[in-house]
C-alpha cells in the first residue's frame, strides 16, 4: 500500500516534492513514535451508584460513588452537563462566560432514588446510576443518555470515554458540521477530524474540513441540538430509530460518542428550530456580518496567473454586462507560492489593480494559507521565529511539514501571542489592496502519501495557557487561525466589517465568518454535496457558506455548471473557483444558452440582494441560517424531514434545485400553506408534493403567500415584493436596510400583509402601531 501511495506522490508531486513529502510523513511518524504516550492497559469505569447531591446554581452536583455529574441549567433553559468536574470554560467554541444559571432551577429529589432539575424550557432529570434524561417541560423525553464509560490508562494519560444517547424513535439526526452524505445523516459512522481529502470529495465521503460533535435532532416530541464541547478525535455512531420495531415497541434512535480524550461534557438547547439555533447562537456568538459586496456574485480561480487574465476575466463579466462583486486571487499570485508575498513579475502592481476593480464595483480577496516556508530570510518565517511562534514537537523542534511553498513550519494559533502576531500580517494584505481573506489548508495540511496529512499528533501547542499536543488542538487549528485573521482586520480597519471565510473550523467559527465546501468534486454527485453541506453547516450554527460553483477539478458539462450556477446564485456565498487544472468556469465558456441561463440567475441574485442583506443581519441577530431545511417551521411534519433536494431562503422562499442530470421538471415538497411558483404565478397549496417544470432557463423557487420580500426596484431602489395572502389569511416580513460595510447598527422593519376587497394591502408594524409604508410596493401574485 505504502509502496503504491509511493509512486503516486512521486507522480503528482513531482520527484522532488514527490521524495520530500514522503521524508515528512517519515519524520510525522518517527516524531509520534518518540512524543506519544504508548497506550498500555486501560482499566474501565462507569459512575457507580449516586452517594450525594450538593445544590448549586442552575442546578448543582450529583456525586456518585466513581465520578461526578455538574448540572446547570441557564435563564434561558439551556442545559449543561459535565462528568468528573467538567465545567463550561475553557471552552474553545463558547463565545464567552458560561450563560446566567437560572437561579429558580434547583436539583430537587425524583423518582427511584434519582434526582432532577425543574425550569421553564426544560427538565434535567438524573437517575442513581447517572443517566442523563432531557425532557420538555409536558415530561416528554427528548434524549437520554445512559451512564457513560469511561477507559483510563493503568499508567496515567487522557482517559478514552463513549457517550451513548436514545432519541424518540422517530428522530431524524443533522449536522456534525460540514457532511458531504446529508444533510439527514443516516446510519453510520462520522469521524470528528479536520480533513482534507487528497482528491475532491463527493457524497460520503467522511470526514471532511469542517467536523463538529454538534447533534442536531428533530422528532415530534421537539427539536434539540446537543454539543459535546471536546475538540479531540472521535467518531459519532448513528443509527435512526424504528417505530413499532420488534413486538411493537419502538427502537429509539441511537448516537454514541467516543472520544479518545478530553472532557465529558455536553450543551443541550431545546425547542423550536429557530429557537434552538438563537440559543446557540447565544452560546457560541453571533455570526460575523458579512460586508454587503460578499453577497453579490463572485469568480475564483487557482492560476490567474497574471494581471492581464485577471483583466481580462474581470472584463469579460463587465463587457457581457454580467454582474460581479468579487474576484478571488489563489496562491499563484504569491512569490513561489509564500503566504503575504506577492509575484511582481506576474502582478506588478496588484494595489493599482486592486483600486482599478474597486473603481469597477469588483473586490479583491485574498486566499491566505497558514504554513509558512521554513527559510531563513523569509520575513515571515523570521517574525515567527522571533517570537517562538512556530509548532514544536515534544523534543522542542520546529514541526516541519511539505505544502505548497515546499518545508514550512506551521504557526500556533491557539497562542494568543500568535494569533496577534498574525493578525498584524494582514497589514501587507490590505496594502496590497485586498478587501478581505480566504483561508485555507487549515486543517492543517501537511501532504503526505501516507499516514494523516496533518500534523504530528505529538506537535506541541500552548492551547492558550493550558499546553498540551496536537491531538486537543488539531480541530481548533481553523478556528483559531480564523480569529486570528479577524481580529487582525478589526484591528487593522476598525472601521469596516471584515470579510473573512475559512475552510477548517470548528463550533463557534461564524463569530469570525464564514466558509466554503472546499474541494467539492466536479460531477452531480458533488453538486448534492454541496447543498448537504450549506445545510449542516447552517445548523451547526455557520449561516454563511456555499461551494465552488462548477466544482473544484476537471470540467463540468454546460449543464451542470449551469445547474450548479442556479444552485449557487440562491446561496449566501455565491462563488465560481476551479483548480489550476480544471477547465474553465466563467460562465460564458459553455455557449450561448448557459450564459443566458447564467445572466438570469445572476440578475434575479442581484434583485434579491436586500433580502440577502436582511438575511444577513437576521442571522447576526438571531442566529438562523439564511438557508434552512425545509422542516425549519414545519419540524412535526414527517415527510419534509426527508426531504433534502429543497431548501427555505428565510421565511419566504422555497428554492428547489435541478441535482441530477437532464431534468426538466421535478418533484417539490411543500411545507402548509399556500405557495407561489414566482415564474409562474401559479399557487400550490402544502403540504404535499407538486410537480414544477425545471426548463434549463430556471429552477423552481416559491414564495410562501403573504410574503413581503424585499428586492431591488426600479433605479436599484428598494422596494417590496409581496405576494398575496390566502383568503383568511395574513402574511409579511422582515426588512433590514444595507447601512454600508462599517458597524452602523441596523433596524429591523416588519411588514404585515393582508386582503381588503380582494386587493393587498402592505403595511408598517411599528411600536406605535399601524403605518402606511414608504416603500414602493409591487403585488406580484394575480391569484388571491
Ligand atoms: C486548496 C483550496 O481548497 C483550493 O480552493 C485552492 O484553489 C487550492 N488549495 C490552491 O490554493
Amino acid at each position: 500500500m505504502i509502496g503504491r501511495e509511493l509512486v503516486r506522490s512521486v507522480r503528482v508531486f513531482g520527484s522532488v516534492r514527490g521524495w520530500r513529502v514522503v521524508r515528512a510523513a517519515w519524520r510525522q511518524r518517527r516524531t509520534d513514535a518518540w512524543g506519544l504516550p504508548r497506550r498500555g492497559p486501560e482499566r474501565a469505569r462507569v459512575p457507580g451508584p449516586v452517594e450525594e447531591v450538593v445544590p448549586g446554581p442552575g442546578g448543582g452536583t450529583v456525586r456518585f460513588a466513581r465520578s461526578e455529574l455538574r448540572i446547570s441549567v441557564s435563564a434561558g433553559g439551556t442545559v449543561f452537563w459535565g462528568w468528573d468536574g467538567a465545567g463550561p470554560l475553557p471552552s474553545y467554541a463558547l463565545a464567552g462566560e458560561a450563560p446566567e444559571p437560572d437561579p429558580r432551577a434547583v436539583l430537587e429529589p425524583d423518582t427511584d432514588g434519582g434526582w432532577r432539575v425543574v425550569s421553564e424550557r426544560v427538565t434535567v432529570a438524573v437517575s442513581r446510576h447517572g443517566a442523563v434524561e432531557i425532557r420538555t417541560p409536558g415530561g416528554v423525553v427528548l434524549r437520554r443518555d445512559p451512564p457513560p464509560r469511561w477507559w483510563e490508562p493503568v499508567g496515567g494519560g487522557p482517559a478514552r470515554w463513549v457517550q451513548r444517547s436514545e432519541v424518540p424513535a422517530d428522530g431524524r439526526f443533522f449536522g456534525l458540521g460540514g457532511r458531504t452524505a446529508g444533510p439527514r445523516l443516516r446510519d453510520g459512522t462520522y469521524r470528528l477530524w479536520n480533513t482534507a481529502p487528497p482528491r475532491g470529495f463527493s457524497p460520503g465521503d467522511d470526514p471532511v474540513h469542517i467536523t463538529m460533535p454538534v447533534q442536531f435532532v428533530v422528532s415530534d416530541a421537539g427539536t434539540h441540538l446537543a454539543f459535546h464541547d471536546n475538540s479531540w478525535d472521535g467518531h459519532v455512531r448513528l443509527t435512526e430509530g424504528e417505530e413499532g420495531a420488534g413486538s411493537g415497541h419502538d427502537r429509539p434512535g441511537i448516537a454514541e460518542v467516543r472520544m479518545s480524550g478530553g472532557p465529558l461534557r455536553c450543551w443541550v438547547v431545546v425547542g423550536t428550530p429557530a429557537r434552538v439555533l438563537h440559543g446557540w447562537a447565544a452560546l457560541t456568538g453571533a455570526p460575523a456580518l458579512p460586508p454587503s459586496w460578499a453577497l453579490g456574485a463572485q469568480h475564483a480561480r487557482w492560476g490567474f496567473g497574471s494581471e492581464r487574465e485577471v483583466r481580462r476575466v474581470v472584463d469579460g463579466y463587465l463587457k457581457r454586462e454580467l454582474p460581479l462583486s468579487v474576484l478571488h486571487l489563489d496562491i499563484d499570485h504569491y512569490d513561489a507560492h509564500q503566504v503575504f508575498s506577492v509575484d511582481r513579475e506576474r502582478f506588478p502592481d496588484l494595489p493599482g489593480l486592486a483600486a482599478d476593480l474597486k473603481e469597477r464595483g469588483v473586490r479583491l480577496v485574498s486566499i491566505v494559507d497558514p504554513a509558512v516556508k521554513a527559510e531563513p530570510g523569509n520575513a515571515v518565517y523570521d517574525g515567527g521565529g522571533g517570537i517562538g511562534a512556530f509548532v514544536r514537537d515534544a523534543r522542542g523542534d520546529e514541526v516541519r511539514g511539505e505544502v505548497w511553498p515546499g518545508t514550512c513550519a506551521f504557526p500556533d494559533f491557539t497562542d494568543s501571542v500568535v494569533r496577534e502576531w498574525w493578525g498584524g500580517l494582514y497589514e501587507e494584505r490590505l496594502a496590497q489592496g485586498f478587501s478581505g481573506v480566504w483561508h485555507a489548508m487549515n486543517e492543517p495540511v501537511s501532504f503526505a502519501p501516507f499516514g494523516e496529512q496533518t500534523l504530528p499528533r505529538s506537535a506541541r501547542h500552548a492551547l492558550d495557557g493550558r499546553g498540551g499536543d496536537h491531538r486537543e488542538a488539531h480541530n481548533v487549528y481553523g478556528l483559531t487561525m480564523a480569529r486570528a485573521g479577524y481580529d487582525g482586520l478589526r484591528r487593522l480597519r476598525p472601521e469596516e466589517r471584515p470579510f473573512l471565510f475559512s475552510r477548517s473550523g470548528w463550533a463557534g467559527m461564524q463569530r469570525y465568518g464564514g466558509t466554503w465546501s472546499g474541494d467539492v468534486s466536479t460531477g452531480w454527485p458533488g453538486l448534492r454535496a454541496s447543498l448537504s453541506l450549506v445545510l449542516g453547516l447552517g445548523l451547526c450554527g455557520v449561516p454563511y457558506s456555499g461551494p465552488d460553483v462548477g466544482g473544484f477539478d476537471g470540467d463540468p458539462s454546460p449543464e451542470l455548471f449551469l445547474r450548479w450556477f442556479q444552485l449557487g446564485a440562491w446561496l449566501p456565498l455565491f462563488r465560481t473557483h476551479g483548480a489550476i487544472d480544471a477547465g474553465r468556469r466563467e460562465p460564458w465558456e459553455f455557449g450561448p444558452d448557459v450564459l443566458e441561463h447564467a445572466r438570469a440567475a445572476l440578475a434575479e441574485r442581484e434583485r434579491l440582494r436586500p433580502y440577502f442583506v436582511t438575511l444577513s443581519r437576521l442571522a447576526r441577530l438571531t442566529g438562523a441560517p439564511y438557508v434552512r431545511p425545509v422542516w425549519w417551521s414545519a419540524p412535526e411534519d414527517r415527510a419534509l424531514r426527508d426531504c433534502e433536494d429543497a431548501f427555505l431562503l428565510g421565511d419566504s422562499l422555497l428554492v428547489a434545485p435541478v441535482l441530477s442530470r437532464g431534468t426538466d421538471r421535478r418533484a417539490v415538497r411543500l411545507p402548509r400553506g399556500r405557495w407561489y411558483d414566482t415564474a409562474t404565478g401559479r399557487a400550490y397549496e402544502g403540504p404535499g408534493q407538486v410537480l414544477l417544470e425545471a426548463p434549463p432557463s430556471r429552477i423552481p423557487v416559491l414564495a410562501r403567500a403573504g410574503a413581503v420580500i424585499p428586492v431591488r426596484g426600479w433605479g436599484d431602489g428598494l422596494e417590496l415584493e409581496v405576494w398575496a395572502p390566502a383568503a383568511g389569511r395574513t402574511g409579511g416580513g422582515l426588512v433590514v436596510r444595507d447601512t454600508g460595510d462599517g458597524w452602523e447598527p441596523a433596524e429591523i422593519e416588519r411588514y404585515a400583509s393582508r386582503l381588503e376587497d380582494g386587493r393587498v394591502v402592505v403595511e408598517r408594524l411599528t411600536d406605535d402601531g399601524v403605518r402606511e409604508t414608504d416603500l414602493p410596493v409591487r403585488v406580484r401574485s394575480g391569484e388571491v
